[in-house]
C-alpha cells in the first residue's frame, strides 16, 4: 500500500477498525446450547458453547490438530471435541484426551484462545480485547425487569459498522419509516460527546403513548395512534446504541461487526409498563406472565424498520465500493461527532 493510500485509509471511516477492548454481543442466549455455535467477531472465528453445568465458553473456532472448525463437533461434558480425529478441547483452549494417544505418548503441548464471556441479560457478551476485561458489559437493564416488555431483531447487513450507527444516530430519516408511524419530525436539540459516547438529543413527534393498559394496541392498530410532542434521545455509547423515545419505549442496538463489509447485530425494542401502577401492585407471577405472553409485541413493527435501513444501509456501502473517494453532503452535526467517536476509539 503506498503511502498516500495508507493516508487515506486512516481517515475514512468506512474502512475502520473496532477498538476490541470493549464488551460485543455475539449471540442470543438461545441460540447457545450444547451444540457448538460459530460466530465471527471482527474477522475472528469463534465456537461458543455450554456445557454441562449450563456455563457458557468461547474458543477460537480451530482445532489445534489440522485446523479444521471446532463448531463442526460436539460438546461432551466440560469439552469441546472435534469432529475429524476426536481431540477434546477443554474451556482453556488446552488438548484435554486424544482418543488414539498411545500409552508412550503425552498429550500434545497445544493451545488455542478462549475468551472473557458472559451471559448476561439475554445475550452473550464477548471480550475480544487483549488480558482480562477492566470494564463491564452495557448490559440491559429493562431485560429482566417485570415492567418492561421486550422485541428482538437480527440485523445482518452486508455493510461497515459505520453506516449502521449513523443511521441510527441521524433521526432526520423517519422519513423512510413513514408508513410504520415510527417517529415524525425530528429536529436536533443538542449533542453530548465524550471519549466514550455521544448523547445526541432531538424534538420530534411520537405516534404512540403507552398510557392505560389497552393503548399497548396502538403497536397492532394505526389508527389509535396520535402524533404529540416527544423527546427523541440516541446514544452511541461505543461500540453499542441505545435510544429513548418520551417515557414509554426504549430500543437497543447491540453490536457485532463482522469485517468491514458485514455487520450483525441485535435491535431490542422495550416497551414500557411503568405508567400502570395497578399492574404493579399484583403478583409477581402474574406480571412476570403478562411479560413473558407480550414479548414481541413489536415484533412486526421492528421487523419493518430492519428492512427498510438495511437496504438503504447496504446501497450506501454499494455506492461507496464503487466510488470510495465521492463524499457526501452532511447536514446532521450528531454524524461528525459519531464519526470523530469510532475514529478515536478505533486508531
Ligand atoms: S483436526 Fe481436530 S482432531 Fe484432528
Ligand atoms: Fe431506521
Amino acid at each position: 500500500m503506498s503511502s498516500l493510500s495508507q493516508a487515506v485509509s486512516i481517515h475514512d471511516v468506512r474502512q475502520l477498525g473496532i477498538n476490541l477492548n470493549h464488551w460485543y454481543v455475539v449471540a442470543r442466549s438461545q441460540e447457545v446450547t450444547n451444540k457448538p455455535l460459530g460466530v465471527t467477531l471482527w474477522h475472528q472465528a469463534i465456537a461458543l458453547y455450554r456445557d454441562s453445568e449450563g456455563q457458557i465458553h468461547a474458543l477460537e473456532d480451530r482445532c489445534p490438530h489440522r485446523q479444521v472448525k471446532l463448531s463442526h463437533g460436539q460438546v461432551i461434558g466440560n469439552e469441546l471435541e472435534c469432529a475429524y480425529h476426536g481431540w477434546r478441547l477443554n474451556h482453556h483452549g488446552e488438548c484435554a484426551a486424544v482418543p488414539y494417544l498411545a500409552e508412550n505418548q503425552k498429550l500434545p503441548n497445544c493451545k488455542i484462545r478462549h475468551y472473557p464471556v458472559k451471559e448476561q441479560d439475554g445475550f452473550i457478551w464477548l471480550f475480544p480485547g487483549d488480558g482480562e476485561p477492566s470494564i463491564e458489559p452495557m448490559g440491559l437493564p429493562e431485560w429482566d425487569h417485570l415492567n418492561y416488555i421486550a422485541s428482538v431483531a437480527i440485523i445482518n447487513c452486508q455493510a461497515h459498522y459505520s453506516y449502521l450507527i449513523e443511521n441510527l444516530m441521524d433521526m432526520y430519516h423517519g422519513h423512510l419509516h413513514q408508513d410504520l408511524q415510527a417517529w415524525a419530525q425530528a429536529e436536533l436539540q443538542d449533542i453530548e460527546e465524550t471519549d466514550e459516547r455521544v448523547d445526541a438529543h432531538y424534538q420530534a413527534q411520537s405516534y404512540y403513548k403507552i398510557d392505560k393498559i389497552w393503548s399497548i394496541s396502538q403497536l397492532f392498530f394505526p389508527a389509535l395512534r396520535r402524533l404529540h410532542p416527544e423527546p427523541l434521545d440516541v446514544s452511541y455509547i461505543y461500540p453499542h446504541w441505545m435510544s429513548t423515545l418520551g417515557k414509554d419505549f426504549k430500543i437497543y442496538c447491540l453490536l457485532c461487526p463482522i469485517n468491514e463489509t458485514q455487520t450483525k447485530a441485535y435491535l431490542i425494542h422495550f416497551t414500557s409498563l411503568n405508567a400502570f401502577w395497578r399492574l404493579h401492585k399484583l403478583p409477581v407471577w402474574f406480571r412476570r406472565f403478562v411479560k413473558d405472553s407480550l414479548f414481541g409485541a413489536a415484533q412486526k413493527f421492528l421487523d419493518g424498520l430492519v428492512v427498510k435501513d438495511v437496504q438503504m444501509i447496504e446501497e450506501e456501502q454499494q455506492a461507496y465500493l464503487q466510488n470510495p473517494q465521492r463524499r457526501n453532503y452532511e447536514l446532521n452535526r450528531a454524524l461528525v461527532s459519531v464519526q470523530r467517536l469510532m475514529k478515536n476509539q478505533a486508531s
